[in-house]
């Protein structure tokens, strides 16, 4: 039940101390697993705006017959689904010959892709797709074992293997996990797995390359990057997120993009100089990681402090985490901002009442939570905010407010 996963996602985060790596989950809350997921389904939204790719293809008919075709440098769009108010949002991704498609969520906080495999006998599994290798003529073995383990104890573990796999039109042929293990805070998970968009070096076998190493090796992508539109159910329904691999859609935000440099490889870090209330700075900084994979922001607790005590009626308790006035919904002028290469990205503090706690005091879980110290963690509360270009080539992201039609 959503509510409750909520509050005991809110009490771990609060319990989280100094995690290494770095305590996130895969797409909840505060970081990934599926514990935060109601257990109904949602129905798949196909992208109405879907087009054979042609260029596409055509490079991936080269990539396989080197020489045959020319290649041509293309783009992909992918459209996600924005499950449960801004919860998480997952693409459908196809895998193999003929395609088998799995719904994932696209995170730049982690780097591997996996679904569950057919053999996988998990609860977990049972209640998700399940790739089948042996129906695929483009399947090969790759047999290394893999596991992967997040801050909450959930895991998921196989064997790696290599297959097509197509987004948004782009196909590339890339090394896969095949669950055949998963916890059980799998099970009430919307999307079947993760597609990491973190570096390399993250993934959890060494030597492995990214979709994004592979498709811009292949020559398939006009740009180096990944351009990511996650609207807010508060402010436009939702409606209308997508990954667009490849290039940059200007008209999906406002002015133009400031490039923040990012400081380590690994997921998307950066600096992050400031951050404040409207004007009033809180003086403080800190490394953070721009990662669609987690729901919130999460910051030091010195920060999350220092944030909360410029909003009237902010609270914070052992159960809840912090927690805001859902009034603050209807507030139209006021922003907590983030400071990135010396320019102040928004956002509204509208957003910070993210769901109500649900038990008749009006207050609101905070869309800002503490926790993370050394790390922050800008999570969709941010990206549904601001428009993000994780450019590898480059190794920068660029940012700029998000523009809603
Ligand atoms: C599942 O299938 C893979 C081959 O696709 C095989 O290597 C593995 O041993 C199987 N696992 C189980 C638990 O049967
Ligand atoms: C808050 O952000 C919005 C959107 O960027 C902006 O229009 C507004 O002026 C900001 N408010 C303040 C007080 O700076």
């Amino acid at each position: 039940m959503k509510i409750a996963s909520i509050i005991s996602l809110a009490v771990a985060v609060l319990s989280l101390t100094n995690a290494a790596p770095i305590d996130r989950r895969p797409h909840s809350l505060f970081g990934p697993p599926a514990g935060s997921y109601k257990s109904h389904s949602v129905a798949l939204t196909r992208n109405p705006r879907f087009k054979h790719n042609v260029p596409a293809q055509l490079a991936k008919l080269n990539s396989r017959f080197p020489g045959v075709v020319k290649v041509l440098a293309s783009s992909g769009r992918v459209d996600v689904t924005n499950v449960e108010n801004d919860l998480e949002y997952y693409g459908v991704v196809s895998v193999g010959t003929p395609p088998q498609e799995v719904k994932l969520d696209f995170d730049t906080g982690s780097s591997d892709i996996w679904f569950p495999a057919v053999n996988c006998t998990s609860a977990a599994c049972k209640q998700h797709a399940q790739y089948d290798p042996s129906l695929s003529s483009t399947f090969q073995e790759d047999g290394r074992r893999w596991k992967i383990t997040y801050g909450d104890q959930s895991s998921a573990s196989g064997i790696l293997g290599n297959d097509i796999v197509t987004v948004g039109g782009i196909s590339v042929y890339q090394t896969i996990g095949l669950a055949q293990k998963q916890s059980s805070h799998f099970s009430s998970s919307i999307s079947d797995g993760l597609f990491g968009l973190g570096f390399n070096t993250i993934e959890t076998v060494p030597g492995v390359k990214t979709f994004l190493d592979n498709a811009i090796e292949a020559g398939l992508l006009e740009k180096p990057v990944i351009s990511v539109f996650l609207p807010s159910v508060r402010r436009n329904g939702g409606v209308g997120g997508e990954y667009l691999f490849g290039d940059i859609d200007e008209s999906k935000f406002l002015g133009e993009l400031t490039y923040v440099p990012i400081t380590k490889k690994g997921y998307w870090q950066i600096k992050v100089e400031d951050a404040g209330f409207n004007d009033d700075s809180i003086q403080q900084s800190s490394e953070g990681i721009v990662d669609t994979g987690t729901t919130l922001i999460i910051v030091s607790d010195k920060a999350a402090n220092a944030i909360h005590s410029k909003i009237e009626g902010a609270l914070k308790d052992p159960k809840n985490g912090w927690t805001v006035p859902c009034s603050l919904s209807s507030n139209t002028e006021d922003n907590i901002t983030f400071t990135m290469s010396g320019t102040a990205f928004n956002v509204p503090i509208a957003d910070l009442a993210f769901e109500d706690v649900g038990d008749g005091s009006g207050n609101c879980f905070s869309g800002i939570q503490g926790g993370q110290e050394g790390l922050w963690i800008l999570g969709d509360v941010f990206i549904k905010n601001n428009y993000c270009v994780f450019d590898q080539g480059e190794a920068r992201i660029g940012i700029a407010p998000l523009k809603y039609d």
